[in-house]
């Protein structure tokens, strides 16, 4: 069965994954109840999103003692181990736990020497957990993944992320918007860049485009859309993902196309 093949690496963030979810969807819960109260449940959201985190914090460093962290909250925590860190995000897809939509995950990333050999994406109202392992493969629960088939552009869901309040916003976003708009089948925009990732490793959306992201946001989500047989890219020419958060991913056949309409729409 293909669950086998999880190796002790996978087995340990998705055992930190699980571990931290219960906290989570307890707290969604209560969030859920809280939405009539004039103040919102901000507060009590960023104490789930600490809680979340020390948890995953805790269990993953029981099992790798000397591995680093890059966590969303706490940030970079150097680690006896400098090849080997875990980059954490506990709660992505924040705005929508915040207003009860039930789309949110736990992202946990596996990176050595500056390369990501492992991520789970977990998303426990669905019972969904994403993972992958570099040469092994992608796969939900127990099934592999594989992106989609589509080739033609006008055929193709695309997933992407609006720019918010209080982030730098790339200018060229909403002329990248209407080309993709006008291209494709339709764009889709659920607020949670790891599931975006993951649904695209699912052949769900046949691509997703995002600026100004943070790592935490996508390491994960990288290694499942590649082992899943996408593409990545940083959209403009030579630039990492990783470092400059503009991610473009897709199916090996809309890939070109689809960074060509991009590329050309940041230089209208
Ligand atoms: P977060 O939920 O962990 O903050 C969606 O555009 C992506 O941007 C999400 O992965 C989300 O991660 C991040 N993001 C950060 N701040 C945001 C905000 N105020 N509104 C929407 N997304 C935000
Ligand atoms: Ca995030």
């Amino acid at each position: 069965m293909a669950s086998s093949k999880k190796t002790a690496i996978i087995n340990v963030m998705e055992a930190a994954a699980r571990k931290a979810a219960r906290g989570l969807v307890r707290d969604f819960g209560e969030v859920e109840q809280l939405q009539v109260s004039k103040k919102g449940p901000a507060d009590f959201v960023t104490a789930a999103d600490i809680k979340a985190e020390e948890v995953l914090r805790r269990e993953l460093g029981r099992a790798r003692p000397r591995y680093g962290f890059l966590l969303e909250e706490a940030g970079a925590v150097a680690g006896d181990d400098e090849h080997n860190r875990w980059i954490v995000d506990p709660l992505d897809g924040t705005s929508n736990f915040l207003h009860g939509l039930p789309h949110f995950a736990i992202s946990i990333a596996h990176e050595r020497e500056g390369e990501i050999l492992a991520g789970v994406v977990y998303e426990p109202v669905h019972d969904e957990l994403f993972w992958a392992e570099k040469g092994i493969g992608a796969y939900v629960n127990d099934r592999r993944l594989r992106v989609s088939g589509r080739s033609a552009l006008d055929q193709c869901l695309i997933a992407t992320g609006l720019p918010y309040k209080g982030h730098d916003p790339e200018p060229k976003y909403f002329a990248t918007l209407e080309a993709v708009l006008a291209q494709s089948a339709g764009v889709r925009r659920f607020g949670s860049a790891a599931l975006d990732l993951a649904y695209v490793a699912a052949g769900r959306y046949d691509g997703f485009w995002e600026f100004g992201l943070s790592t935490w946001d996508i390491a994960a989500g990288i290694i499942l859309v590649r082992e899943a047989g996408g593409m990545i890219s940083g959209i403009r020419a030579n630039v990492d993902p990783l470092t400059s958060g503009d991610i473009l991913a897709a199916n090996g056949d809309v890939h070109v196309p689809l960074e060509r309409l991009l590329r050309a729409a940041l230089r209208s």
